[in-house]
């Protein structure tokens, strides 16, 4: 269990409650539906544990254990906050599912802080792209008659609201599909929601509108929600809608494969710009040992290929001098807790494997190993199968 401090800062300090069993496992965020908690996910948890993942759950502000200050119930505040937990965690290479009034959060996270740490979305049953119905968007599932009635039932009847709304939730054509213990686990979830929070987040989410933020998402997996909602209006009739939303599946599927077939090969975005190894020509002296001062990075050569030493508590390590990412010249980089930082958009480095400890870069920088013969500083490219392994040498261990 953690506590993560979403915002900082005069009158802004929330505390979000976050459950995270860490571990080497791909981290899956799961963001949960309103009005209820990161609990509402607890029959998820084991099979996405057994299957190697790490789950984390947390609560939205206002809801749950987490923080219900009387304001910040937008979309671009809740997405800061979902921002937080993943930077809090530094979390890298990670899905996101959002369920319901979750998928808001997916999307303008993306919009608002891109995707350099995920690996996939998912909009389970999510509101995106926008759930009113306007005169711009006919065919918004929620009408202003129905949005008032629930605004309505809240805030005269919370306690019989909530038993209310989680049956109707829970139900397919009248026939309630969940067990009488499971409505009451959610109707309790529901009750720690905070009153303020409940009625804002129902503006956020009906009121919303995420199809200027839809563009940004350029994983397949939205498709996905797409489609299950074309499939859905089919089983209800509604034969028009069900073939927009299929065909808008489709579209983004192409436009996402365009636009990262387009990123990829044209901008070399996601692209390893660590520079490769030449041959291996043996040990060539570099630089004076003497040359070498403490925690500053140096640039050399070897056989062409730009290479930064470091030394760092009496130990030299050598890497690319292209940062993995978007190719900084790691030689104005610094030391930042035994870990080279990238100046360009700061992530850390690994001396000893040349792994990012923390992104946007995903790759390894390029490793040399290093040795001290005769005063000079020697290095060679070192075996990459051994990421794991140390290719460093003392400081002033001559051989
Ligand atoms: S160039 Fe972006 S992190 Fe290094």
């Amino acid at each position: 269990m953690t506590e993560v401090t979403a915002h900082s800062g005069l009158l802004s300090k929330v505390k979000v409650h976050v459950e995270d069993p860490g571990g080497p496992g791909r981290p899956v965020v799961l963001i949960h539906g309103w009005p209820l908690s990161g609990a509402s996910w607890s029959e998820q948890i084991a099979p996405l544990t057994a299957a190697g993942l790490r789950p984390i759950t947390y609560d939205r502000r206002g809801f749950g254990s987490s923080d219900k200050p009387s304001k910040g119930y937008d979309y671009d505040t809740m997405a800061d906050d979902l921002a937080a937990v993943i930077d809090e965690l530094d979390l890298q290479d990670v899905s996101l599912v959002g369920f319901s009034m979750g998928g808001g959060e997916v999307a303008r996270y993306i919009s608002r802080h891109g995707q350099d740490r995920l690996h996939s979305v998912v909009f389970a049953s999510a509101v995106p792209p926008y759930l009113a119905q306007t005169d711009d968007n006919p065919d918004g599932p929620l009408d202003q008659a129905t949005a008032e009635a629930m605004e309505g039932g809240l805030k005269s009847d919370r306690d019989s609201f909530f038993p209310e709304f989680v049956t109707k939730f829970f139900s397919v054509d009248g026939t309630l599909k969940a067990t009488p213990a499971q409505v009451d686990e959610a109707v309790a979830l529901c009750q720690q929601s905070d009153q303020t929070a409940a009625l804002d987040c129902m503006q956020a989410f009906a009121k919303t509108d995420f199809r200027a933020d839809l563009p940004m998402v350029t994983v397949p997996t939205l498709a996905l929600g797409l489609n299950a909602w074309s499939f859905r209006d089919r089983s209800q009739g509604r034969h028009a809608r069900a073939r927009r939303a299929s065909a808008l599946g489709y579209c983004l599927v192409l436009a996402g494969s365009y636009l990262g077939g387009h990123l990829v090969f044209c901008h070399r975005v996601g692209v390893d710009h660590s520079q490769p190894a030449p041959p291996s020509r043996g040990f060539l002296a570099v630089l004076p040992e003497a040359d070498l001062t403490q925690d500053s990075p140096h640039q050399v050569h070897y056989e062409g290929a730009a290479v930064v030493l470091v030394l760092h508590n009496r130990r030299i390590t050598a890497v690319s001098a292209l940062c993995s990412h978007l190719a900084a010249p790691m030689s104005q980089g610094w030391l930042h807790r035994g870990e080279l930082v990238c100046p360009w958009h700061g992530s850390r480095f690994d001396l000893q494997t040349g792994c990012p400890a923390t992104g946007p870069a995903t790759a390894p920088l390029t490793r040399y190993e290093t040795r001290v013969a005769d005063g000079q500083i020697e290095i060679r490219p070192a075996d990459p199968s051994l990421t794991t392994s140390r290719s460093d040498t003392p400081a002033g261990a001559s051989q």
